[in-house]
């Protein structure tokens, strides 16, 4: 047996969760429906509906000659109801395919409505005391630290080498137990954020412990690349003096200050003309990324001077602002980048910049 496999098993006699509904029987009835109810849904939460539900439906011909409305009154509350609606058509399908016997091997209960490869794992072990591998979520924490396994387990080839992992760690004997250990360790010690280490039975030869940094795995879910999209705004200058103008109540940056924006750097040329601008010769500025949620947004800012600011003379919603004070305002985050970059400004850049890993709004 693996030296992994012994300590887990051993540790489970005096540390693991026992006494549990679901753990003095072999019925593969109950067995499925602990498991089943269990799926994303913690045990104290389970506890109570599953001793409802069995009292209510005792065996697998119960369940299966229920009307489907009766079965989802006795799941109402747990969430996650196509896990009723699919146990109830296993039922019958086992009453009507399988002449009532549950079936006993993992890929026969695999097939089952509702019943993944870990799920049939962990009934066949737990029901048949087959040696078979589970690896749900917790379990894939615990072996991408315990071997400090590289990549998302999301991933298939990153799932597909905590499988093998998890099928060479199964000791010959005592499935039922080293299966509750690895259970046990993952809901209780090898926790996400916070591990409890010093708890745990095989912390010596944890890979990811002894690099000191055990939360560190497994890797996050890799972030998405987002869309990029490419916007110019016009900063128009006049002495120390920029424009900005209000923004429509609703929308991005919904009511604050901005510079006029255009869909590209000719339209802002263009735009800064018809306000007497010298449109040919506008000084370089670096171009401004802002992230939001959904996508990147490249700023072109697009900075001309102008002799005169008569056009925007007083009208609403459009105000010159001393470069020096325009920070201080209402404005958002990407302006304050362009505004730290313009002459005039003491190039700092405003607070409120630290990177953020999802910036909404600005
Ligand atoms: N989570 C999934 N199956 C479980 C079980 N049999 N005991 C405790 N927690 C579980």
């Amino acid at each position: 047996m693996s030296e992994f496999a012994r300590r887990l098993a051993k540790w489970q006699r005096t540390h693991g969760r026992t006494g549990l509904p679901w753990q003095g029987t072999r019925d593969p009835y109950l067995v499925w429906l602990s498991e089943i109810m269990l799926q994303q849904t913690q045990v104290a939460t389970v506890i109570p509906y599953f001793q409802r539900f069995r009292r209510r439906f005792p065996d697998i011909a119960s369940l299966a000659a229920a009307p489907e409305d009766d079965v989802l009154a006795h799941w109402a509350g747990l969430g996650y109801y196509s896990r009723a609606r699919n146990l109830h058509r296993a039922a019958r399908l086992v009453v009507g395919e399988h002449a009532g016997r549950f079936p006993d091997t993992r890929e026969a209960i695999e097939s089952l409505p509702g019943v993944g490869r870990s799920t049939a794992a962990a009934i066949a072990a737990f029901a048949f005391g087959r040696r078979e591998a589970i690896l749900d979520g917790n379990v894939k924490r615990v072996l991408a630290r315990h071997f400090a396994v590289p990549g998302f387990p999301g991933d298939k080839p990153v799932e597909r080498a905590l499988w093998a992992l998890a099928e060479s760690l199964l000791p010959a004997r005592g499935i039922e137990r080293y299966t509750q250990a690895l259970m046990d360790l993952g809901a209780t010690v090898c926790v996400a954020r916070a591990p409890a280490c010093d708890r745990c039975p095989v912390s010596a030869t944890c890979a990811a412990r002894v690099r000191g940094m055990p939360a560190a795995f497994p890797a996050p879910r890799p972030r998405r690349t987002l869309p990029h999209r490419r916007t110019a705004m016009l900063v128009l200058l006049h002495g120390g003096d920029v424009l900005l103008e209000k923004r429509p109540p609703t929308g991005v940056w919904g009511g604050l200050w901005c510079f006029p924006e255009a869909g590209s750097a000719q339209d802002a040329l263009r735009l800064a003309t018809r306000h007497g601008g010298e449109a040919r010769k506008p000084t370089p500025v670096p171009t401004v990324t802002h992230g939001f949620t959904h996508f990147t947004l490249e700023i072109e800012p697009v900075v001309v001077r102008t002799a005169t600011r008569a056009v925007h003379a007083g009208e609403p919603g459009t105000m010159w602002v001393p470069v020096g004070d325009a920070a201080g305002g209402a404005v958002p985050v990407p302006v304050r980048k362009i505004l730290a970059l313009l002459p005039g400004s003491d190039g700092k850049t405003a607070k409120a910049e630290k990177p953020r890993r999802t910036a909404k709004r600005a």
